[in-house]
């Protein structure tokens, strides 16, 4: 006898996988998103596929009636995945270490990281150097900027490590290398956020980290009128969707910019640009460098770093591979 199973769901969108920050950063060729999220399958203890069994020959006398059975699925049809809207994290709700992870590294996209005493005790072995103080920004606020060697240790090594892993999350990015630290130099924004119990409060919401490189690409700027398919062969495209492209005859150049990040709620004070006017001031003793000529280059920016580069460097800012 046969029997007829009837299905009480229907066929449900294929779900979302679990994702890494969207990134506006289009790369060619593709960056590895490094940041992947296990499948929500291996966060269940069970599964939901059906096992599929022989159908036993019914012994039943009755050869001709049919009996219909039931199939029941549990569909968890509310995602347990949620991105956050204020850091773009994608993680698993309701599990802890996803949320404190989440939680910890939401306040630091926002507000940036602390700079305490034992950092500032820290900072003469360190060779932690004061480059401009009293900075004014837009909104009144004041800040200084330092800088010092990317293969610090210490104290403040491990705070410039918990930075470099709050930007790489936020830009899908892998971590640089240690050839690459060997070769950079870190320069940090520090606001001053005076409180009531003391006058010296600081937070790290800006950070450049300035590489010493040999070559870069020059940007091509494809006139308004052409489209992608008119340009040549021969120029690399950058990020096709912004006509960033590259000419890819390889141009001496000294400074690259491989991470740049100011904190999601001091965006547009201008802290990106005297950060970045700081390090090609003093990258290479005695020999300021001009982004508008050529000396500067960033790795494949997002589109807030392209419009950066585009501001500050006013057109001559080059593009490598880190
Ligand atoms: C990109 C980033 C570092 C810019 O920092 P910032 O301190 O806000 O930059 P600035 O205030 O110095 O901006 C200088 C100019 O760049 C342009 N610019 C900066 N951010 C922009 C944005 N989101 N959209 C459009 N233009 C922007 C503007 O012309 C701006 O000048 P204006 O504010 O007078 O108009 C910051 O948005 C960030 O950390 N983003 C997330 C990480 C990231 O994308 N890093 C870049 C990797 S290449």
């Amino acid at each position: 006898m046969s029997s007829l199973v009837r299905r009480t769901y229907s066929t449900r969108p294929a779900r979302q996988p679990p994702s890494s920050p969207p990134s506006d950063l289009v790369s060619s060729p593709p960056r590895p998103n490094l940041k992947r999220k296990r499948p929500l399958t291996d966060h269940l203890s069970f599964t939901n596929t059906p096992t599929t069994k022989k159908a036993k020959p019914q012994k039943s006398t009755n050869k001709t009636k049919q009996k219909t059975l039931t199939q029941l699925h549990f569909a968890l049809e509310t995602s347990v995945l949620k991105t956050c809207p204020l850091c773009d994290l994608t993680f698993t709700q309701g599990a802890p270490d996803d949320e404190s992870l989440h939680r910890s590294h939401c306040l630091r996209v926002q507000k940036g990281l602390e700079w305490g005493k034992e950092e500032e005790k820290e900072s003469v072995k360190a060779g932690v150097e004061e480059l401009c103080s009293d900075v004014r920004l837009k909104n009144g606020s004041k800040g200084r900027i330092i800088s010092f060697r990317a293969e610090v240790s210490g104290r403040i090594g491990t705070k410039l490590q918990t930075l470099l892993d709050t930007i790489n999350l936020t830009l899908s990015s892998p971590p640089l290398s240690q050839r690459v630290l060997q070769a950079s130099k870190v320069y940090l924004f520090l606001l001053h956020c005076p409180t009531a119990t003391s006058s010296r409060r600081e937070k790290i919401v800006g950070c450049v980290i300035a590489q010493r490189i040999t070559s870069a690409m020059a940007i091509v700027h494809p006139s308004s009128d052409e489209t992608v398919k008119d340009t040549p062969t021969s120029l690399i495209p950058v990020d096709p969707s912004t006509n960033l492209y590259v000419c890819p005859t390889p141009l001496p150049t000294p400074m690259g910019i491989p991470r740049l990040f100011v904190s999601s709620s001091h965006r547009r004070l201008g802290i990106a640009s005297r950060l970045l006017t700081s390090a090609s001031q003093t990258f290479i003793l005695g020999c300021p460098l001009d982004p508008s000529k050529g000396e500067v280059a960033f790795t494949q920016p997002t589109g807030a770093g392209k419009s950066v580069l585009e501001k500050w460097g006013k057109g001559g800012v080059r593009i490598y591979e880190e």
